[in-house]
């Protein structure tokens, strides 16, 4: 495969849809480090490095150093907002970064300015932006295109992908209209209000050739006409909802008592944020986006169907509350009623002062650089491969999705030296042991 791999020449753009306190996280990180002021931290493609060969070669190569990414220094950034800040702007209104590391890195940052939002509001009634382009859905669709078009001529890029940080829309499930592309360019057309803004996006960078991330719990790329769309043109696309938080906390830690055979009765979380996103969420409508997104987890990792006795009756519930005095510095308590050997029961509380923007910004950045790697490997469709970063892996239809963080890992660390020509491993180990494995 290695051979067929172009190179990242040139410059990379990333656009994204949603400038809010993700975006800007990323954006003024990735300043701060080509500036050497601070590193990327928790970005597995700028710190994180893999395993290559037998353990006795001792090959453990950075992935940026295996595996051929656009360089920090060639990343362009730009996207779309309904409100007019400047990334400055937009950041310090965020509060995630202190306003001293922002001042380092200001020029760069008021240089992107937002183009107008393909917005609809009663996807998010909580927003009241009105920097919004007009027009009938298949005209914003134009609108989107020509933007992306103007921005990679502008600033002489390579290439562009497209991270979807925009706010969580309302709750929605496929209809007729999302079937096809036939349908849905149809219903475009027909400026079918079914059609979501991310949606608009997602098909305009598709319909280019651009690979489309979502880090949001909306379906948005995960509908069969932009399945089908992804591979007519083919491109990558990658969904859905940045894994961090309480989420990132769970599929650590179901897998371990998964292993141990453990039970569990029941699982109670509960949030309280207070950045746009839990204003956002705050509508009852937005908050069944998410928690659809976030309740699939433990069920795929403990399979109650297959070990009844152990996770029959297991009770799931997640409570996200709004509560501006935390701002973006989320807090999370887990309550877990577990039980062990002839039902003995424990407990596990997990209270979890994490900072959301500063755990989903270098996902942004490692689902954009691969999302571009996998474009230039001649990979399209559904990138299974990244449900790593994903709270709601979309995956083939039929095809249950891995939440398991760890078999994540293994399946994205296995797709990259398979790309790249490298053996896969498979952790069998037998070999060191005898000899009839030698080759195995
Ligand atoms: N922060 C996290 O840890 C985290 C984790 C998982 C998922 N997410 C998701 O990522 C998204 C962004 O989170 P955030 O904390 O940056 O939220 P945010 O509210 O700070 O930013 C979202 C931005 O999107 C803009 N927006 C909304 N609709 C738009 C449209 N149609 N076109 C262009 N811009 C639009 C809003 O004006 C806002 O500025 C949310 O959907 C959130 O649920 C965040």
């Amino acid at each position: 495969m290695k051979a067929n791999i172009k190179p990242a020449n040139g410059k990379l753009g990333i656009l994204i849809p949603g400038l809010g306190a993700v975006a800007t996280t990323l954006i003024a990180g990735v300043e701060a480090v080509k500036k050497g002021i601070s590193q990327p931290i928790g970005s597995l493609t700028q710190m994180g490095s893999i395993r290559l060969g037998k353990r006795t070669e001792n090959r453990h190569p950075k992935i940026k150093d295996f595996v051929p990414l656009a360089d920090l220094n060639d990343i362009v950034f730009g996207g779309w907002d309904v409100y007019e800040d400047n990334v400055y702007e937009a950041a310090m209104n965020a509060k995630v970064l202190e306003a001293s590391l922002l001042n380092e890195v200001r020029e760069g940052l008021e240089s992107i300015k937002p183009m107008k939002a393909a917005f609809d509001k009663n996807y998010a009634k909580n927003l009241d932006g009105t920097f919004v382009k007009t027009g009938t859905r298949y005209e914003l669709a134009q609108q989107v295109m020509e933007d992306i078009k103007n921005f990679q001529t502008e600033n002489g890029l390579d290439r562009v992908v497209l991270v979807w940080c925009g706010s969580t829309e309302i709750y929605y499930e496929a209809s007729e209209i999302h079937q096809s592309v036939a349908a849905f360019e149809q219903a475009l057309l027909d400026d079918d209000k079914r059609i979501a803004p991310s949606m608009i996006y997602a098909y305009a960078a598709l319909k280019l050739g651009v690979p489309f991330a979502n880090g949001a719990p909306n379906l948005t790329v995960d509908i069969p006409a932009l399945v089908e769309l992804s591979k007519e043109t083919q491109t990558p696309i990658a969904g859905k909802d940045f894994k961090t938080g309480q989420t990132l906390m769970k599929t650590i830690l179901a897998p371990g008592l998964a292993a141990r055979s453990l039970g569990v009765h029941g699982w109670f979380s509960t949030n309280i944020l207070g950045n746009r996103d839990g204003l956002v969420l705050d509508d009852p409508d937005n908050f069944k986006t998410k928690e659809v997104s976030k309740l699939g987890v433990l069920e795929d990792i403990f399979k109650p169907e297959d070990n009844p006795e152990l996770y029959g009756e297991i009770f799931h519930k997640i409570r996200i509350n709004y509560y501006p005095p935390h701002g973006d510095n989320k807090e999370s308590w887990d309550n877990i009623d577990i039980f062990g050997w002839l039902g003995y029961k424990m407990q596990i509380k997990i209270n979890f002062l994490c900072r959301d923007s500063i755990l989903a910004a270098p996902i942004a950045l490692d689902l954009a650089l691969f999302c571009d790697f996998a474009k230039r490997a001649n990979m399209s469709g559904v990138q299974e491969w990244l449900s790593f970063y994903l709270k709601s892996p979309q995956t083939a239809p039929g095809l249950p999705a891995e939440n398991d963080i760890f078999k994540q890992l293994i399946k994205l660390e296995n797709t990259l030296r398979y790309l790249m020509g490298e053996d896969l491993i498979t952790h069998l180990g037998l070999d060191y042991y005898e000899e009839a494995y030698a080759t195995a």
